[in-house]
């Protein structure tokens, strides 16, 4: 896919077919396909982690604050590194949440998950952000700056509608924010067009703008740190993760200094660390004479071991045993190791001053004894910010279920009956929940012998992430009650109905009560670009 085709996707979430709530991992046999642009579809999430490597949001729930219904409800089903920031709003620390929409259509109710995900965390005490990404509505999909214009004001009434603080928080458009751009053009030096080929399946057709779009959007996840490292999280839907990846890559790579351990001069990968660091738990240094336990006394006692006793491959072992060789009567001692990636002279300079205890001091790199792993890391992101670096911490992430559309399959916002927009009308809002699909039987009978089922009904979905609001038990109610056969899809859709249209009409009275807030709000509403 080469990314560059105007279709539906967006970081709130349109498509695919949607999953069950309850079974917290949901089964389908579709591939996964994570493209940005693309029409991503998501149909076995259990994929998501074992191919990408996202974490089930299961494991940290317990480690987060009042959890939002969201995350209690398995909606938010995944996360990258959240830990970071789940800690820091226990702990009354600072945190930033940030996410971005690009104004291609009306806002729906795939965005309010968004929109209802930075609000959460602004409450909790984060720094919250909201963005437009014109140049990306721009760039990736061909809209007019009046269109954008539109859609963007209809985005922020709706966020603040459903309670973003907007002097708490910060609004901006990718388009006019200077410090943004100037980050993005620092983070593009760091990355190349092979990258973005193998990422986003760039080829020589893609436009540059839709390349400097991608940047920009680094910049944008990067940039509530810009005044200081912190925690921060990206909620978006899945299709975003490739831009999360490489943003937590550029972050990475930002950095003026890179932490490790050794335990010798040369350089250990890490299996082969893990096994001099066994050994040399083993050979208990203080028993040597001299106090002086060598690299080849590690390499003799490897030799001797018996090969099934020895928790590493032949390869690994190999070349551990020339390393060590090599180094003959080096002492072997556990260090921890500054490199300098990116450091001016000023901050090799400056860390160099600031390590306390035994140091030792190489071309590019910096050995000390007397400091640990975390307490060197600390130290590396203090000096790089004091002399002038970013000091950034990988940027995490949280990732929303894809709601399924209202006839069945993706929700879609160039279809209008699958999706229902934040703007319609409450009584098509309600027409549109009367028409939808559900999970229901054939027969009011078989239903009720055999029950609905509601882990793949859209009706359900509304009301999981939506309807029910806070109230968990109304939520379990309605389940309990399609499962078990009691519950019949007439009724049923009446109340989500009926619920949808209060829904709306009270968003858009809202909605019309924050036009003055807006209109204060430090974000510009009116694009100078007119092409
Ligand atoms: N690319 C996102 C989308 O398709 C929009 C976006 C731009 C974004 N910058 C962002 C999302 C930063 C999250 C964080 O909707
Ligand atoms: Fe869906 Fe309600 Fe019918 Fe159950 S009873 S299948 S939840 S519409």
């Amino acid at each position: 896919m080469t990314g560059d085709d105007p279709r539906e996707e967006s970081a709130s979430g349109e498509p695919t077919t949607g999953e069950p709530l309850t079974d917290g991992g949901a089964a389908g046999a579709d591939d996964v396909a994570l493209d940005p642009w693309g029409s991503s579809s998501v149909s076995d999430y259990r994929n998501l982690f074992e191919e990408f490597g996202i974490e089930e949001f299961d494991e940290v729930l317990e480690e987060v604050p009042n959890p939002h219904y969201l995350m209690r409800r398995g909606v938010i089903f995944g996360h990258r590194d959240y830990r970071p920031v789940a800690e820091a709003l226990q702990n009354d620390e600072p945190a930033a949440v940030l996410s971005g929409f690009m104004p291609t259509g009306d806002p729906h109710i795939g965005h309010k998950l968004v929109f209802d995900e930075i609000i959460w965390h602004q409450q909790q005490g984060a720094d919250a952000y909201g963005l437009i990404a014109d140049l990306e509505a721009n760039a990736a999909r061909g809209m007019s700056w009046a269109e954008i214009d539109e859609h963007a004001r209809d985005y922020l009434l709706s966020l603040l509608a459903l309670g973003f603080d907007p002097e708490e928080g910060e609004l901006y458009r990718q388009s006019t924010n200077r410090e943004l751009q100037d980050l993005a053009f620092e983070l593009g030096a760091e990355a190349n067009f092979s990258e973005f080929q193998a990422i986003y399946g760039f080829d020589g057709e893609t436009d540059v703008s839709h390349m400097q779009s991608v940047v920009t959007q680094m910049a944008d996840i990067l940039y509530p740190q810009l005044e200081e490292p912190k925690p921060t999280v990206i909620p978006v839907g899945p299709d975003q993760d490739p831009h999360v990846r490489l943003a937590r890559d550029l972050a990475e790579r930002m950095r003026f200094f890179k932490v490790s351990e050794a335990y010798a001069s040369f350089e250990l990968e890490p299996d082969e660390r893990a096994l001099v660091a066994a050994f040399y738990e083993r050979l208990e240094p203080e028993a040597f004479d001299d106090e002086q336990l060598r690299c080849v006394h590690v390499a003799e006692a490897l030799e001797e071991t018996p090969l099934s006793e020895i928790e590493a491959d032949a390869d690994t072992l190999r070349s551990v045993l020339t390393k060590l060789e090599e180094a003959g009567m080096e002492p072997v001692r556990p260090r921890t190791r500054f490199f300098d990636r990116r450091a001016t002279d000023e901050a090799f300079d400056a860390l160099i001053d600031a390590i306390d205890g035994e140091k030792r001091v190489y071309e590019s790199h910096i050995d000390a004894f007397e400091i640990d792993r975390a307490a060197a890391e600390e130290l590396a992101r203090e000096v790089e910010v004091e002399t002038g670096g970013y000091g950034f911490q990988p940027p995490s992430s949280i990732y929303h279920r894809f709601m399924t559309g209202l006839t069945g399959g993706k929700m879609s916002s160039s279809i209008p009956a699958s999706h229902i927009s934040l703007l319609d009308d409450p009584e098509d809002g309600y027409d549109k929940v009367k028409a939808a699909t559900t999970g229901g039987r054939e027969t009011a009978e078989e239903q009720r012998e055999k029950g609905g089922k509601a882990d793949e009904c859209p009706v359900y979905e509304l009301y999981a992430y939506l309807l029910t609001g806070d109230d968990d038990e109304f939520a379990k109610r309605v389940y309990d009650e399609c499962v078990g056969g009691e519950r019949l899809c007439g009724d049923c859709k009446e109340q989500a109905a009926q619920l949808m249209k209060e829904f709306l009409a009270e968003h858009q009275e809202k909605r019309a009560e924050v036009e003055d807030l807006l209109e204060e709000a430090d974000i510009e509403l009116e694009s100078p670009r007119r092409r």
